[in-house]
């Protein structure tokens, strides 16, 4: 069931909210949010009316705790499968940022709550820029209209993104190869930031994502290194 707000703060804040009773499933999606949120406790802003600002509550029967980042791959596969559906290639910017080219087009927030070892509910937040064609603040943003020159209605957009979310659910373990296909500079020497080693500068060349999620780094001295959100970040 996809329910429409004109108005609220935030999809993913009201998931959580009204989490015990809605069903796996439900989505929520708002035509404005006054209080976006995005990673890392950044605010997430889009013009309102003209993009995709939504939440998807899932409740997986039995799924480890260790496996909640198939929940990521999840969200970045189905944006990346639904844009090329309209004809627009992309990357994922590791973890989950969704790029066309060297500018970012949408965003997932994805919140658990685990309990005894398993995600017992989750909250996949997904902002797609798609009629959206100025970008004061933000250099780096494009949208789906940028990208193809068309204008878009967003409940459409937004049950064709189910389909292909929905057709994904039953094969999380098969993501990882889509996941890693996708990659953003995945092998392309880059620069990067290791927060790990006190920010200290480096150049590599991406190798994939471990069987945990973690970002495989290939240093130019051949040193393999493995990065959890946050501990690396892109020069670019
Ligand atoms: C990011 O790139 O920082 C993540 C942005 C996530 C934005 C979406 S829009 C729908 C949902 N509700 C929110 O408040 N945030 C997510």
């Amino acid at each position: 069931m996809i329910v429409w707000y004109d108005s609220i703060d935030s999809t993913n804040s009201e998931a959580l909210r009204r989490l015990p009773e809605l069903p796996s499933g439900t989505v929520l999606a708002a035509r404005e949010q006054t209080s976006g949120r995005g990673q890392r406790g950044n605010t997430w802003f889009t013009e309102a009316g003209k993009n995709l600002t939504f939440s998807i509550v899932l409740k997986p029967s039995s799924l480890a705790a260790g496996e909640a980042h198939l929940l990521n791959y999840l969200a970045s596969v189905a944006v990346a499968e639904f844009l090329e559906g309209y004809g627009v290639s992309c990357s994922i910017k590791w973890p989950n940022d969704i790029y066309v080219g060297r500018k970012k087009i949408c965003g997932i927030l994805v919140e658990n709550s685990l309990s005894g070892g398993c995600v017992a509910a989750s909250v996949i937040g997904i902002g797609i820029n798609i009629n959206q064609t100025d970008f004061p603040q933000l250099a780096n943003a494009t949208s789906l209209s940028l990208a193809t020159g068309c204008e878009y209605v967003l409940e459409d957009c937004l049950k064709a993104f189910m389909t292909v979310f929905e057709a994904w659910l039953p094969r999380l373990k098969d993501l990882p190869e889509s996941y890693t296909s996708l990659l953003f500079q995945k092998g392309v020497q880059a620069r990067y930031i290791d927060y790990l080693r006190d920010g200290e500068e480096f150049t590599g060349t991406i190798q994939g994502v471990s069987p945990d999620g973690r970002l495989i780094i290939k240093t130019d001295a051949h040193e393999e290194r493995l990065y959890r959100f946050k501990e690396v970040g892109y020069i670019l």
